[in-house]
């Protein structure tokens, strides 16, 4: 028997819906990045730019908010971590930071700098950030790394504002589907940079993308977006496939002059560079993925005592923008996904013409083919 062919357009899911976008494709927040046009290009194109505010004080992200808006009329997300600090990052002193500079001194001296001070901790509150983004009405707010205050997620609901939430297991994506946030973010280890878990330490919450998606899938009743390692058309086919209702794409949109990373950082990504990734707390105090480079291995050995996030970021900071400017990737934190081989693009209006195009060619077949394995467990 004919496959029974349904009305609804392959780049139609709950989630597009939703949010307003014409194709399942969101660029996920690359926070410490100015990703500002990149954000507006892929919001132009049909899909969802997102911007990481993480660290931005509430006047900055603001700003980036309206600069956003001065460039797309297209729904977009700012992005936000829930917990921003870790325990002791307020108490940690003076000896602790000299104990932790020490490895990443001579290298510093090497590249010419001045190895940074000592600065008492004063925090980021979440809460201001968010009241920002409330006030401002920004259309889509995602987060990580926990579960935003029962009124926020209220007045989010009130002012039509849609949640994001990032899960790293099944359990998270349950807690925030019973909080009412209004869609999940299926984070699997391939992903590149910070693993954003909070129900259980990230060491212990490292599922891979293809067994994460399908478990929250069937867990939830929310769209689930699925996130780490596709780069491709490949890649999307197969998660639209296991149920989800949108593709999250971070490291293929660094590769783009539009994501703002450092030409050095991107070329790498760009000519197959940064092909061996591996997962360290070593860089910001939280464990992340980056390319295993010699500052990965220096951050990670048993030299380093690292400090409670973020002042590792912080320390670290300073020796890889030094790094930036002699040109010098061995010594630079390098963010990269498992599949940074496979970004090919240099500008990101292409490479999503090209995912588009080839999608187009396998995805109305996998939209019908799911419709009716639902229709079959049901
Ligand atoms: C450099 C970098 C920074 C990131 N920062 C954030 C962030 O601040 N918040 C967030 O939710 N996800 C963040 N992510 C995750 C991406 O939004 C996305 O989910 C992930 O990159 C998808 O996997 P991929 O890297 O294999 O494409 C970051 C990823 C990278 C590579």
């Amino acid at each position: 028997m004919a496959p029974h062919i349904t009305d609804t357009p392959w780049n139609v899911t709950p989630l597009t819906e939703r949010l307003g976008i014409h194709y399942p494709i969101i660029q996920g927040a690359l926070g410490g990045f100015d990703t500002r046009p990149l954000a507006a290009t892929v919001s132009d194109f049909g899909g969802l730019g997102s911007f990481g505010a993480l660290g931005l004080a509430p006047d900055a992200i603001k700003a980036v908010i309206a600069d956003i808006r001065a460039l797309t009329s297209k729904p977009f997300a700012i992005n936000l971590w829930v917990s921003t600090q870790d325990e002791g990052a307020f108490e940690s002193g003076p000896e602790a930071f000299a104990r932790s500079l020490r490895p990443l001194t001579p290298y510093v001296e090497e590249l010419g700098g001045a190895p940074p001070a000592f600065k008492a901790f004063d925090g980021v509150s979440f809460e201001a950030q968010a009241r920002v983004l409330l006030d401002a009405k920004v259309p889509v707010f995602s987060f990580i790394f926990g579960i935003p205050p029962r009124e926020i997620l209220n007045e989010c609901r009130k002012q039509g504002i849609v949640t994001v939430g990032g899960a790293t297991t099944p359990e998270e994506a349950s807690a925030l589907e019973q909080a009412g946030v209004d869609a999940i973010v299926a984070s699997g280890f391939e992903a590149g940079g910070h693993r954003g878990s909070f129900l259980r330490p990230s060491e212990e919450s490292l599922f891979g993308t293809f067994s994460l998606l399908p478990q929250i899938v069937d867990r939830v009743s929310i769209p689930v977006i699925a996130a780490g390692g596709i780069a491709d058309s490949r890649g999307a086919a197969a998660a639209l496939a296991l149920g989800a209702s949108a593709v999250q794409i971070g490291t293929a949109f660094l590769g783009s002059e539009q994501g703002g990373a450092a030409p050095v950082h991107r070329e790498l990504i760009l000519q197959g560079k940064a092909g061996r990734t591996a997962l360290s707390t070593g860089f910001t105090g939280r464990l992340a993925r980056a390319v295993q480079n010699q500052l990965f291995e220096l951050v990670s050995s048993n030299e380093m005592v690292v400090l409670p996030y973020p002042l590792q970021r912080a320390l670290v900071k300073n020796l890889t923008t030094l790094a930036e400017k002699a040109g010098r990737p061995e010594l630079m934190q390098l963010w990269a996904g498992q599949s940074a081989s496979l970004s090919r693009y240099p500008d990101a209006r292409a490479f999503l013409d090209q995912l588009v195009a080839d999608l187009a060619l396998i995805a109305p077949a996998i939209s019908v083919w799911s419709k009716a394995m639902r229709r079959g467990q049901s």
